[in-house]
């Protein structure tokens, strides 16, 4: 059984930034699947996007999965939002989904130190009502198959880590 926590969600919600502040609590290893694709071609998603285009880049997501699931353990494993698309995501860890409205993700985004940035980065978030159609084909997917939901919506990360860390039965005892 593969003992990896990892966390799918819509862009924005702040899969990363929970991520890096559970590690960071439970002294354990966090990796992001959008960093290893990107450190694999040596150029950004973006680029990985305007230049291969998207289909190139969903396989290089379904080549980190089958690379995590044979290698990986005991980690945290903050992924791209659609990662979920792989097809042996049950078998990387314990899917857990953040969870909010679009509305909240987009706001956070907006509000956010480095929202142009945020954007820019996203070619899927570049049109907000085409991604907002996209959050809606999503969420019911995501909910699907996660096995645990944790709902981030105007709740501190210090709350959002600790409600991950009981649902997946993380203590620090255990590390
Ligand atoms: C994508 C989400 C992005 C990144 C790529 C595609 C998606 O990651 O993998 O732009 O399909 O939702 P974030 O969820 O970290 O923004």
């Amino acid at each position: 059984m593969n003992t990896n926590i990892i966390l799918i969600g819509f862009m924005g919600i702040g899969k990363g930034t929970t991520a890096r502040a559970f590690a960071k609590e439970y002294g354990i290893y966090n990796i992001d699947t959008d960093d290893l694709i990107e450190s694999k071609e040596n150029r950004k998603v973006k680029k990985i996007f305007e230049e291969s285009g998207e289909a190139y880049f969903r396989n290089l997501e379904q080549m980190t999965a089958n690379w995590i699931e044979s290698s990986v353990q005991g980690t945290l494993i903050s992924s791209g939002g659609g990662f979920y698309k792989v097809n042996n995501l049950s078998k990387l860890g314990k899917v857990v989904l953040l969870d909010a409205s679009f509305e909240w993700i987009y706001n956070r985004i907006l509000t956010s130190d480095n929202a142009q940035k945020k954007l820019k980065k996203r070619p899927l978030f570049k049109h907000p009502k085409e991604a907002k159609k996209l959050y809606n084909e999503r969420s019911k997917i995501y909910k699907s198959i996660a096995d645990i939901v944790i709902s981030v919506e105007d709740k501190s990360l210090e709350k959002i880590i600790k409600e991950i860390a009981k649902k997946t039965q993380i203590s620090v005892t255990t590390l």
